[in-house]
């Protein structure tokens, strides 16, 4: 059976998925749960993508950095001497173990093996009782680095040196967060746990992106304050990098609080009609974020398996919101609500990764409110399409 994937009829197969979205279905399952499909999703996207991971926020001052992974690549993520975000890959090339881990502040990178030193521009800088090793030139050693790009303060990598870039594919989602002026929002200034996820990458990306199961899933007087009748999906230029949808409020200034009002500042710069809708965006394969009146969160999702990944979270809020002594209440009584929330997304993401494994499951179809899902499929079917063309050469 495995070896009907790799087959023209199983690639044109996938044409389904990408009809209008009244008239496609889902994408097959074994999609979500085959480790030869996540192989072959590694070479088609994650080896070839723009993968989110993390905020410049993070690394302010020089030296500072953070380690994080995609698709089992270690990564870590510095602000240099010279105050320019890079992107390395952590393994040492003496016999690869990692030579940072965590985050923090450096002047250096000390494998803790053998001792061999890299400087923040990637450079070995020592390498103890090498002097007799020939055709060694320490000068010559340095960490991979790899092709980093910041927008609104994401850092992305990319593995693939060729690859285009990313910030002008970005236009579109770009002017839809205009009004909340990121470059001056406050944020924390480290990363947040990573917590691990036992789901494909998909699963937790499609309930991101879907407004159709809000006052479903989520009924219950917070979230029926943005119901999914209130959805609405921009027509997007077809070289879109990322995507959202407005999701419209039963009242202006609504927030996940016990008031339904917001109760941290209001963006400045937002109108009356930014007042009166969330934004629900992302950024495939790994950055989801949802705006609202007083807060911005997002999402940064790490794939380490077919099912398996891990994610990050974070917020934005107003600029001067954080100096509030009373912020972290104010805060808090967001994060609590919203944990309702996310709970009951957690709980559906393992009961459909568990249904998908199924060999009962069967390509679904959708409601005109997962409008998003089908322009997933979009991004998705294109690059499985020219994978499959180079895999069959
Ligand atoms: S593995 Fe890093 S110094 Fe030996
Ligand atoms: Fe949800």
């Amino acid at each position: 059976m495995r070896n009907a994937l790799f087959t023209d009829e199983f690639f044109a197969g996938l044409e389904s998925s990408v009809r209008e979205v009244n008239a496609a279905e889902t994408l097959p399952p074994i999609c979500y749960t085959s480790p030869e499909f996540f192989a072959f999703e590694k070479e088609a996207i994650f080896y070839r993508e723009w993968l989110c991971v993390g905020r410049e926020a993070w690394v302010r001052k020089p030296g500072d950095y953070f380690t994080t992974a995609h698709a089992g690549e270690p990564l870590v993520i510095l602000r240099d001497g010279e105050g320019v975000v890079k992107a390395f890959s952590p393994v040492c090339r003496h016999r690869a173990a990692l030579v940072a881990e965590g985050h923090g502040n450096a002047r250096s990178f000390q494998c803790p093996y053998h001792h061999w030193t890299y400087g923040l521009d990637g450079h070995l800088i020592g390498a103890p009782a090498m002097e007799r090793a020939c055709d060694f030139d320490r000068r010559r050693v340095r960490l991979h680095e790899f092709r980093l790009e910041t927008w609104l303060g994401f850092i992305f990598v990319n593995f693939d040196p060729a690859a285009a870039p990313l910030a002008p594919r970005l236009g579109a989602v770009t002017k839809a967060l205009e009004n909340y002026d990121i470059a001056t929002a406050d944020e924390r200034a480290e990363p947040s746990e990573l917590r691990a996820e036992p789901w494909n990458w998909k699963v937790r990306y499609e309930n991101s992106n879907d407004g159709y199961h809000a006052n479903r899933l989520h009924a219950g007087p917070v979230h029926d304050c943005c119901p999914s009748s209130l959805a609405t999906f921009p027509e997007l230029p077809a070289d879109t990098a990322g995507y959202f949808r407005y999701n419209g409020t039963t009242h202006a200034d609504c927030s996940f609080n016990p008031t339904l009002k917001a109760i941290l500042p209001i963006f400045p710069r937002l109108t009356i009609e930014d007042r009166s809708r969330f934004i629900f965006l992302c950024v495939p394969p790994s950055l989801t974020f949802s705006a609202r009146c007083d807060v911005m969160n997002f999402n940064i999702f790490h794939v380490d398996g077919p099912e398996q990944i891990s994610s990050r979270r974070g917020y934005l809020v107003a600029p001067g919101a954080m100096k509030d002594p009373l912020f972290e209440e104010k805060l808090g009584l967001n994060v609590g609500t919203s944990a309702i929330i996310n709970q009951q997304d957690r709980m559906i993401d393992r009961l459909v990764q568990t249904g998908l494994r199924s060999k009962f499951a069967v390509r679904g179809r959708y409601s005109w409110q997962e409008e998003s899902q089908r322009e997933l499929n979009l991004w998705l079917v294109q690059r499985y399409r020219a994978a499959w063309e180079r895999m069959r050469g």
